[in-house]
């Protein structure tokens, strides 16, 4: 298991200019992560070139964008986009004319999906069919990489996908459940993973989330040669989650959402950066704390991490700007709410014998339980209806100041990395924030 090792020092070294190049291994998407590592590599005057995941057709092909999607895309990212589609994972991959996963899962129903078995033999042709086209795929970004990274330069790899959660109906009422339901509604994140229907996404999981990152730094070994001979820096982060260190009665506390589903991949994850690190390569998976994104929202109750980030913002060096931001976020409680007082309420939460039991860094990622959801999803809905608008909330807020502090660590670390796993807890992303506003 790996060691609990935060970044508690705030790298300010870098070895990132004009002329080098940043390579977003993922798509760009509105309040992703990646945002603020590009405006880092943007601001150094890097050369940013990006992928794109592809689009499927009605008939679930894969392809490349079409010039008004690449257009938009380029613009969106501001740089270049090499148009292969690298979607990964194998849900809708199968040798030809052979039934794909999200086929032999479209007959699961809401009543027979924990009895029904899947041919596994079929999904391991289906895993193979799709890792050899994502290969593929990634043999021609990277013929076009060589020619776009100059022998000298130093290149910075940036991974950030994370996903498979197969396309099938009966998957989003089984979610609702896990992730969102109480009571007669709610449903166990261990039956999930004691079905086929779980057995296949963790594999599916595992490759998006976990083996693309090995097979960047794999399919860039010549790159990564050719460079380090003409005397350039090549480094790879990833985006790791494994709880995080956030205030909790006056000190920092190890915590964690659960059930955090993909926790298994993530773990891989940081298994193929020690590998790696190893081997003399620079590769560091930073384990990030919980933000409301895209990808996240389905985790109800996630976002309750967030608040304790306004505590971290006065004592971590804080001036003026922290209490601009407590005064932002006082500004989106209904009136008659006040932000000391909901902060109680999630020092008081963090306190439940339920969800202190939770606390357990050894055994994540733990299943859920339904006492767990009672008090996860109903606090989760508590507090968002305190807010005088549902689409403006504090965690909205706080997601994007999370995102913004950890642009210029990542950066900053990859410059002379010093570990293959690190934790940003909301320490030192309270420190950065404050470093660069006050
Ligand atoms: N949101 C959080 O609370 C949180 C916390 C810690 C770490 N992370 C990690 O940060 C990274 C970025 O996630 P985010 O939350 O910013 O959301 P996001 O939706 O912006 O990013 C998800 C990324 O995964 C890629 N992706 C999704 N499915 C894919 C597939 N099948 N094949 C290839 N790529 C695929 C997307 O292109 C995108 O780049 C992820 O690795 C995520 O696990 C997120």
């Amino acid at each position: 298991m790996t060691a609990l090792t935060p970044l508690r020092e705030i790298p300010k070294q870098n070895i990132f200019k004009q002329g080098d190049v940043f390579v977003l291994f993922g798509e760009l998407f509105g309040r992703g992560y990646v945002n603020g590592l590009i405006d880092e590599a943007r601001d150094a005057g890097m050369t940013i070139v990006g992928i794109t995941v592809g689009r499927r057709d009605d008939d679930n092909r894969l392809r490349p964008l079409t010039e008004e999607e690449l257009a938009a895309a380029e613009d969106n990212l501001g740089g270049r986009i090499i148009n292969v589609p690298m979607m990964a994972g194998f849900d809708l991959d199968a040798p030809e004319g052979e039934p794909t996963p999200t086929d032999m899962l479209g007959g699961m129903t809401i009543k027979n999906w924990q009895d029904e078995k899947l041919d596994w033999s079929q999904v391991e042709r289906c895993r193979e069919v799709g890792v050899k086209r994502f290969k593929d795929s990634m043999a021609q970004v990277v013929a076009e990489l060589e020619d776009m990274i100059p022998d000298g330069a130093n290149a910075y790899f940036a991974h950030t996908m994370a996903g498979g959660i197969p396309k099938v109906k009966v998957f989003l009422a089984i979610a609702n459940r896990i992730y969102k339901g109480r009571g007669a509604r709610f449903m166990s994140s261990r039956a999930l993973l004691d079905s086929d229907l779980g057995r296949f996404i963790m594999m599916n999981f595992d490759e998006v989330s976990a083996n693309t990152f090995q097979y960047l730094i794999e399919g860039t070994t010549q790159i990564r040669q050719r460079l380090q001979k003409s005397g350039g820096e090549v480094c790879y982060s990833a985006y790791g989650y494994h709880g995080t260190e956030i205030l909790i009665n006056g000190e920092y506390r190890w915590q964690s959402y659960n059930n955090y589903t993909q926790g298994y991949a993530k773990k891989r994850l940081e298994g193929i950066a020690e590998e790696a690190w190893a081997k003399g390569i620079k590769a560091t998976v930073f384990n990030c704390p919980e933000i409301r994104t895209n990808s996240s929202d389905i985790f109800v109750g996630v976002e309750l991490s967030l608040f304790p980030l306004l505590t971290s913002l006065k004592i971590e060096g804080g001036g003026d700007w922290a209490e601009s931001q407590w005064e932002a976020c006082r500004k989106l409680l209904s009136d008659e709410i006040s932000l000391e007082g909901l902060l109680q309420n999630i020092e008081d939460y963090n306190a439940d014998e339920v969800i202190t039991e939770f606390r357990n860094y050894e055994a994540w990622p733990m299943d859920n339980t339904e006492a767990l959801a009672e008090v996860m999803v109903g606090t989760s809905g508590d507090i968002t209806a305190k807010h005088k608008d549902k689409r403006a909330l504090i965690t909205d807020h706080l997601s994007g100041l999370v995102l913004e502090g950890t642009g210029p660590l990542m950066f900053h670390e990859m410059s002379n990395p010093s570990a293959p796993v690190l934790w940003l807890n909301h320490d030192i992303i309270a420190k950065q924030l404050n470093m660069m506003h006050n």
